[in-house]
């Protein structure tokens, strides 16, 4: 499988930040075997499609419903119009500071693929749940009450995101990562069939140009998920680089 690198700028970025953006098209430009997917804030969708044409860029979050009363909120045909041709949903930071359920995020999934955008799912467990051992049951849960029925298979990827690692500099050693990627591979199987086996099923939290080749390299890691190294280019650059490296051993 190719490798899949998503940058997930969070709140970050005004338009002069842009001029890093260009840099990591550049990076991505160099490494063909890889797919890279820019989610800068909403705001900057538009901006950024222009000034890096080839880039697939990506949204944060979208909701599901198609139009309606929801001040602040963006449907994902808005996001698609603004240049957006992927999404992610159900990053923890939603479920956690904004009460996202499995439903809602399952909701929102549908409407992204409703919407045509290649849509990224985020499960992970937290601190708690790591340190009792109820990690993967957590990750089950979210799996089979945030994943879609019979999506479109080659328009879906499912981001681990343990949130105990995320902005933490903490990572899962590569076993423990490993089997729990294996996990995920089998938990989807049982929700979508054999056809789970062409999902990308991506590592997220605490992902530096140091430590992303040897989790690229964890069976199962399909790719990564970034947040703060995805902020730069000379950051970002290496992690595609080091993914690019895996792709054409393949
Ligand atoms: P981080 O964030 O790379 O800054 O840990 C990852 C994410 O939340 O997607």
């Amino acid at each position: 499988m190719r490798k899949l690198i998503i940058a997930n700028w969070k709140m970050n970025g005004l338009r002069a930040h842009l001029t890093e953006l260009c840099g990591i098209a550049d990076a991505a430009a160099a490494h063909p075997l890889v797919d890279v997917i820019v989610c800068p804030p909403a705001t900057l969708i538009a901006a950024a499609v222009t000034s890096a044409p080839r880039l697939m860029i990506g949204a944060q979050d979208c909701h599901a419903a198609v139009t309606g009363a929801f001040t602040g909120d963006l449907a994902a045909a808005m996001l698609a119009e603004a240049g957006a041709r992927a999404v992610i949903v159900g990053h923890s930071e939603r479920r956690a500071g904004h009460g996202e359920t499995d439903a809602d995020v399952r909701g929102k999934a549908e409407a992204a693929l409703a919407a045509g955008l290649f849509t990224i799912i985020c499960v992970g467990e937290d601190a708690q749940a790591h340190d009792t051992g109820a990690a993967f049951s957590t990750i089950e849960a979210q799996l089979a009450g945030s994943v879609p029925r019979a999506p479109r298979i080659d328009q879906i990827a499912i981001a681990y995101e343990p949130r105990w690692a995320i902005g933490s500099g903490r990572t899962p050693t590569t076993t423990d990562l490993g089997r729990i990627h294996a996990e995920i591979r089998a938990a989807l199987t049982i929700i979508l069939g054999p056809d789970a086996a062409q999902v990308p099923i991506i590592y997220g939290g605490s992902i530096t140009a140091a430590n992303a080749d040897d989790i690229l390299r964890v069976p199962n890691v399909d790719g990564l998920l970034v947040g703060g190294a995805s902020l730069s280019a000379a950051d970002f650059g290496p992690i595609i680089a080091a993914a690019a490296g895996l792709s054409a051993a393949d």
